[in-house]
């Protein structure tokens, strides 16, 4: 019996050390942790429980019977994080530089089963040299059951994948279809083909961090929802950001007790400046509405002309999506369309109440963004506001203006409630450039063409650069002052607590890609 349990303890111990103690140093010596030391530190002490710590490679060619690690380069298993319980794989690039071969995959595979089966959020630690190149094609269809298993898993448990080494070729699509990527900041790189393969192909001189690294992907391409200045605050980000999740898309997210006290902000009514052309920081208006400190911002440094993230509002999780009247004036363009679409759907997946707050002034003209195509991107925002279900709630600070009122979760594609602050300007346009389209004749045929237009814009602005007409009408349901906004939100979401969304019977809709 001793020897048996001596067997056991020392297979045990040799799985402990990866691919050895060398390699151990080399990745702590790159800045690293390493696999088990990234899974203990996520974990709640003592809860992480390993399952396949004993798989092999199968594979015979290149001498490959004769390396054989316990666990193949991934450890897998079940724990929880802060009490709930969460499934993880993280990589070990001491074996095989973390490589995926055809049983790494069934590791992985099998705990994304566990998970959807049982309703709790999967996690990846992704730290891998691709593909493994001795195994060829079978490596690669490890990688399609991944991903295909990423796409059912999607919207039925939150899928949260952290960048902490190398993530190239095939295995960067597995990332991609979860729910959030987030990079460890100079350790991590993400491309579809490397700077070698770039240059051959494109005579491109590219380093691999200019290519994919932390800073490209959360400012340029949005591949990444956060980046972290290292692995330690990249495991902090994740428990974090899960503390606004349900564990899966049939339960609510998790509310905070909160006691209720006047809830009235007076800063709120400070922050919009006197002239409508002047900017201001929308982030003002989040924290002035929200519980303090509650703000987790998702793609802070990508498409900065619209602001998205998680907050707490009374102890409830939910989803903010605000015009920035900082970055390009608030307007929409192709990359916020993308980047509050996709943060608007994850939320009505999840059952997280949606709060827009709206100062647009409309969608960003040019050749640059027609070209790149502005009207399906912009379809996108709106089509995924439209079909949400989840509790809407709209607060239009300043500008709604044309098209962009209509996106920005207006009452009529669907939101619950929509408030407006007198400082409000609902319209088809700025006063100023519907003067000079309709008021054009009698601009031109005054004496003082620049009185005139004064005049007319004025005109038009009594009439239309208000609130008022839009209250009138229902559109909007009711003018607050910016100091009550936080109880009015707090009131409004737990009003809509219960409300029920119907969803058209259909395999699914057609959302403009
Ligand atoms: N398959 C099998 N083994 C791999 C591997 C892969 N895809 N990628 C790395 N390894 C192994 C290396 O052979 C090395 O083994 P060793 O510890 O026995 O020496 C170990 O992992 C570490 O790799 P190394 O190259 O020394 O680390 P590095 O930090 O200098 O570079 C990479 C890391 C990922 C940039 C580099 O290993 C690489 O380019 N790998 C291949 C990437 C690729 O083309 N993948 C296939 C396409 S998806």
């Amino acid at each position: 019996m001793q020897d048996k349990i001596k067997t056991l303890n020392d297979k045990i111990a040799e799985a402990h050390l990866g691919g050895g103690i060398k390699r151990i140093a080399k990745q702590h010596s790159s800045k690293k942790l390493t696999a088990r030391e990234r899974i203990n530190y996520l974990m709640d002490e003592g809860s992480f429980e390993e399952i396949g710590m004993l798989v092999t490679h199968r594979t015979t060619d290149f001498g490959m019977e004769n390396e054989m690690y316990y666990g193949d380069g991934v450890i897998t298993g079940y724990g929880t994080i802060n009490g709930r319980l969460v499934y993880v794989f993280a990589q070990d690039f001491t074996v095989f530089g973390g490589s995926l071969s055809e049983t790494h995959a069934e590791k992985i595979c099998k705990i994304m089963d566990m998970a959807v089966k049982v309703g709790a959020p999967m996690i990846g630690l992704n730290d891998s040299g691709g593909a493994r190149i001795q195994e060829g094609v079978r490596s690669l269809g490890g990688y399609a059951d991944i991903f295909f298993r990423n796409v059912q898993a999607s919207g039925v448990i939150p899928q949260i994948s952290a960048i902490m080494g190398p993530c190239a070729g095939g295995a960067v699509y597995s990332p991609a279809i979860t729910d959030f990527t987030i990079m460890v900041e100079e350790t991590s790189y993400m491309f579809v083909t490397g700077p070698n393969v770039v240059k051959t192909v494109t005579n491109e001189s590219v380093t691999s961090e200019e290519l994919g690294g932390a800073s490209t992907h959360s400012t340029k391409s949005g591949v990444a929802h956060r980046t972290a200045v290292n692995g330690v605050v990249c495991l902090e980000d994740i428990k974090r950001l899960l503390s606004y999740l349900p564990q899966n898309n049939n339960e609510k997210p998790r509310s905070l007790p909160y006691e209720l006290k006047d809830e009235i902000r007076e800063q709120l009514a400070g922050i919009i400046p006197d002239n409508p052309n002047k900017p201001y920081d929308m982030h003002a208006v989040i924290s002035g509405i929200i519980d303090e400190d509650s703000f987790f911002e998702i793609h802070k440094n990508y498409a900065e002309n619209i602001i998205v993230g998680f907050a707490r509002l009374g102890g409830r999780s939910i989803g903010i999506v605000a015009n920035q009247p900082m970055f390009l004036a608030g307007c929409l363009d192709v990359n916020s369309s993308k980047k509050a679409a996709r943060f608007t759907r994850f939320c009505d997946a999840f059952n997280i109440p949606l709060l827009v707050l709206v100062d647009v002034p409309g969608f960003l003209p040019g050749t640059d963004q027609e070209w790149n195509g502005i009207i399906v991107h912009g379809a996108k925002l709106l089509y995924a506001l439209s079909e949400a279900t989840v509790p809407r709630v709209t607060v239009i600070t300043r500008k709604a203006y044309g098209g962009a009122y209509d996106v920005m979760n207006s009452k009529h594609i669907g939101a619950d409630m929509n408030f407006a602050w007198p400082t409000a300007e609902i319209a088809v346009m700025g006063a100023k450039g519907a003067s000079e389209i309709i008021f054009k004749k009698e601009i031109h045929d005054a004496e003082d063409h620049e009185a005139k237009l004064l005049e007319k814009e004025a005109e038009y602005a009594e009439l239309f650069a208000n609130p008022y007409t839009a209250a009138q009408r229902g559109f909007v349901d009711e003018i607050i002052l910016p100091q009550d906004t936080r109880r009015k939100l707090i009131k409004a979401f737990a009003m809509l607590e219960n409300k029920v969304g119907v969803t058209p019977d259909r395999k699914h809709g057609n959302i403009p890609l």
